[in-house]
């Protein structure tokens, strides 16, 4: 059975109010239908709490069992669907408390000492992205582990490197791929760094300004595993910069996914031919029997726009705000669970795709060949100690005579070459395969087979 949301009027917070709010206006301003999410992480920072007034001696231990057994019964509740959401509760914080005070009584009405939704809202927001963002860095693990086994089979495998989307020089796949392994392991320190952040506990603040009762902050963050303390209350309400961390992490790791997206998206065409995307991640077309669409791959490169916008939403909403709490705040987190159930999948099917890929290392090879080794002939010029703008323009002329026959460099003989390359002729000649331009390319970060496997060494340590 689901959760039911109705409208029942509440008054655990409407003391001084005479008459019940508008509906439109509660439904407006409501937070329980997406806030039900944090139910956890409100119940897990309030069972903290209350274990910590007791030891203060804030509230008696008897009353702290039976908070803590009256929340393990809400979390069952919620769990089984069965617990009776009321949109009059505003957010989840409350409804969990009015509950509360329904199976506990006194002893429930005793919880909220010392706190205010505003320092609760910031404790569970950020017990959640905590959980989540170990969630997403499990998941470029994956990613990495995925990416890094095909690279692994395409060391030698040669294919034209691109700039401006034209053919440059060769490099391998095992090389491309590591790129974005190089992307997304940046995109691993980010969420652990944003993680850092995030484990820092707010509750004590209370609505701004602390509180006059002797609570001890310290014991709260040891059990909830949080080893910093927010050091100022005005700050600790009003500050979203951990969300903001994450909403910017997950976009550039989206941006990331999209261009690895576009790559095998180019690389599916007929033009290029260097893939085959697998039955189960593609669709068709309704009108042309002979189609076969990356839509997953597309979508991957849309829903970065997502991700994007959930970031420029919360810096928009962040700008201008006056100190401290406000209601704007409400709005960080539909940014953020958007953000959490595209990104995630987005990881999870990436990492699924790798391994089904069909790549066609004859066509990337036949790609690799044409005009791509004229700057290894003019480092082999350079090698026997002509200028580098020199030697550019001598193998310029080259390319250009060999152009102008309709012949590629690889298919000039030694006498054509000794006309521009002089006693270097022979020597040219051996260097003009693609194989041994990657081989020679051995410099640290380099493409070449020695160098691709130096690294993937580093990276599969753990
Ligand atoms: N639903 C609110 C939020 O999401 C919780 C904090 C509300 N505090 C307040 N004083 N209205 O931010």
């Amino acid at each position: 059975m689901r959760n039911r949301v109705q409208s029942i009027p509440s008054n655990l917070i409407r003391g001084r109010f005479k008459a019940p709010r508008l509906s439109e206006v509660e439904a407006f301003t409501a937070s329980l239908p997406f806030d039900r999410r944090l139910f956890r992480h409100d119940i897990r920072g309030s069972a903290a709490h209350a274990r910590m007034l007791a030891r203060v001696g804030l509230i008696s231990r008897a009353d702290a069992g039976r908070i803590i057994r009256g929340l393990k019964r809400i979390e069952r509740e919620i769990s089984a669907g069965t617990f009776r959401f009321n949109l009059a509760d505003e957010d989840i914080h409350l409804a969990i408390e009015r509950r509360l005070t329904e199976i506990a009584g006194a002893a429930g009405a005793r919880l909220h000492t010392a706190r205010s939704r505003n320092d609760q809202v910031a404790l569970d927001l950020r017990l959640y992205l905590a959980d989540e963002m170990a969630a997403i860095i499990a998941l470029l693990r994956a990613l990495r582990r995925s990416l890094i086994a095909v690279a692994e089979n395409h060391v030698d495998t040669v294919m034209p490197g691109y700039t401006h989307l034209q053919r440059a020089q060769p490099v391998s796949l095992a090389h491309h791929i590591l790129a974005y392994v190089e992307m997304f392991e940046r995109d691993r320190e980010r969420f652990a760094q944003a993680l850092d952040r995030t484990r820092v506990m707010p509750l004590g603040a209370g609505a701004l300004a602390g509180t006059t009762l002797p609570i001890d902050r310290m014991a709260v963050a040891r059990e909830l595993g949080f080893a910093r303390l927010t050091q100022n209350s005005i700050d600790a309400v009003s500050d979203r910069d951990f969300a903001a961390d994450f909403l910017y992490a997950a976009a550039l790791c989206g941006v990331h996914l999209s261009r690895l997206s576009e790559d095998l998206i180019l690389w599916a065409t007929a033009e290029f031919g260097f893939v085959q995307l697998p039955d189960e991640f593609s669709t068709g077309s309704s009108m042309m029997p002979q189609k076969k669409n990356p839509d997953l791959l597309e979508l991957f490169r849309a829903k970065t726009g997502r991700l994007v916008g959930g970031l420029t939403a919360l810096l928009v909403t962040l700008k201008g705000l006056p100190m401290a709490y406000n209601s704007d705040l409400q709005e960080d987190k539909e940014r953020v669970f958007d953000a959490l159930d595209t990104l995630k999948p987005m990881l999870d099917l990436m990492a699924k795709l790798w391994p089904r890929l069909t790549f066609n290392p004859e066509r990337m090879r036949a790609a690799a060949g044409d005009g791509a080794l004229a700057t290894d002939v003019a480092e082999e010029l350079v090698r026997r100690g002509m200028p580098f703008r020199q030697a550019h323009e001598a193998v310029g002329a080259l390319v250009s005579a060999a152009a102008g026959a309709g012949q590629r460099l690889e298919d000039l003989s030694q006498d054509d070459l000794r006309r521009h390359c002089g006693a270097a002729a022979a020597a040219v000649k051996r260097l003009l395969s693609a194989e041994a331009s990657l081989r020679r390319r051995r410099v640290i970060g380099g493409p070449a087979p020695a160098a691709v496997r130096r690294r993937l060494a580093q990276l599969k340590k753990p």
